[in-house]
């Protein structure tokens, strides 16, 4: 069968891979799960990974099949797999657990290694293929009325994990009643993190530097956000009008904006970040000013990395919440469809001039 590779450390590598379609005896414990890829969404991540900035092959492999964010259905089942029946739609969890208390416990996403297993992204295969097996264990049944939207779930879930993470934290308050949150970054990120927010009732500002005509501020309009350009507009100056914000969720990955958005944040309030500044960027900021505001205001920040099972079944409530609140919104977001394994190159083709494409995503099957 076919897929999509790449040679760790050598840039522009990306290639059509040929290799044995697996089957679910690989999975000695009979709780594999064989599907059949259905689609697969493409972001940063596989760009940077072709760009070689990061990204590992699996052991005993020169190359890495890249997409972490697959939908599927199953094919097959090994005997002892439990929940999971042979026509199901499907996404797989992306990293792997290593070795410390949290990867024990089904928290991978919490690790303590210094070396992590993310399929597609470092030392495992990715789902940018026609078939792969997975133990039961990190497989999420998706619901046949999400069936059109589950490409997205992958994304939803970095999203899910960023908030869930806040109101854990916010916990301390005993009374914590968020009413205003603020979003940076207005791509399918900033867009899912808008969703999950206002399915929470909360009054939304998302931040982008696109000026309008724009679709995405369109999506955040149909669905009560409000959206804010930067280029017309500075972001201390809307926080005057819309802030405070009790909850910041930061995904645009300039490590700028992160510094704006602990100035923006309200008393008690907690800003989470999730981008992933490969950079080296370096900064003046107010640091006596943004220490003292934390300090007085009994402020948090917290990072965010990847996300659990327990975010991907999350993930998939408020899909079908949002399907019912504001129905065929998420559709909206699959602006980009690319034909079949074959149209790799049209795939990194638009990674690297995305032009609009809110998401982009291969249909493999
Ligand atoms: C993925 C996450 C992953 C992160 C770091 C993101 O693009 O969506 O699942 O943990 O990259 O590799
Ligand atoms: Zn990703």
């Amino acid at each position: 069968m076919k897929a999509i590779a790449v040679l760790p450390g050598k840039p522009g590598s990306v290639h059509l891979a040929e290799l044995a379609k697996p089957s679910v005896s690989d999975v000695p414990s009979g709780r594999g799960v064989l599907v059949k890829v259905l689609r697969v969404g493409v972001d940063g991540t596989d760009r940077e990974i072709n760009a070689a900035e990061y990204g590992a092959a699996p052991e005993g492999y020169d190359f890495l099949i890249i997409g972490h964010e697959g939908f599927g259905q199953v094919e097959a089942v090994g005997p002892n797999v439990s929940f999971l029946r042979p026509g199901d739609f499907v996404v797989a969890t992306v990293r792997r657990p290593g070795k410390s208390l949290y990867d024990a416990i089904g928290l991978q996403d919490m690790t303590t290694d210094s070396e992590y297993f993310e399929r597609g992204i470092n030392l495992r295969h990715g789902y940018l293929t026609e078939y792969y097996i997975e133990d039961e264990e990190f497989v999420v049944k998706i619901p046949q009325g999400l069936k059109e939207v589950g490409v997205l779930l992958e994304p939803m879930t970095v999203a899910q994990k960023g908030i869930t993470q806040a109101y854990e934290i916010q916990r301390r308050m005993k009374v914590w009643r968020p009413r205003k949150a603020a979003v940076m970054g207005a791509g399918t990120l900033g867009l899912l993190a808008t969703l999950v927010l206002r399915l929470r009732g909360l009054d939304v500002t998302t931040f982008g530097r696109t000026p309008k005509p724009y679709l995405n501020a369109d999506l955040l309009d149909a669905i009560g956000a409000r959206y804010v350009n930067t280029a017309e507009r500075s972001i201390t100056d809307a926080a005057t009008e819309f802030g405070p914000f009790d909850l910041i969720f930061e995904g645009t990955g300039s490590s700028a904006v992160v510094f704006e958005s602990m100035q923006v944040l309200g008393k008690n309030g907690v800003l989470v970040l999730t981008s992933i500044t490969g950079g080296n960027h370096k900064l003046e900021v107010p640091a006596d000013r943004i220490n003292l505001d934390f300090v007085l205001g009994n402020k948090v920040m917290v990072g965010s990395v990847n996300a659990s099972r327990d975010n991907f079944e999350t993930g998939v409530r408020d899909m079908s919440q949002a399907e019912a609140e504001y129905p065929g919104w998420l559709r909206q977001l699959l602006t980009h469809p690319v034909r079949g394994l074959d149209g790799y190159r049209e795939l990194f083709d638009r990674l690297q001039n995305p032009n609009g494409a809110i998401k982009i995503f291969c249909e493999v099957s």
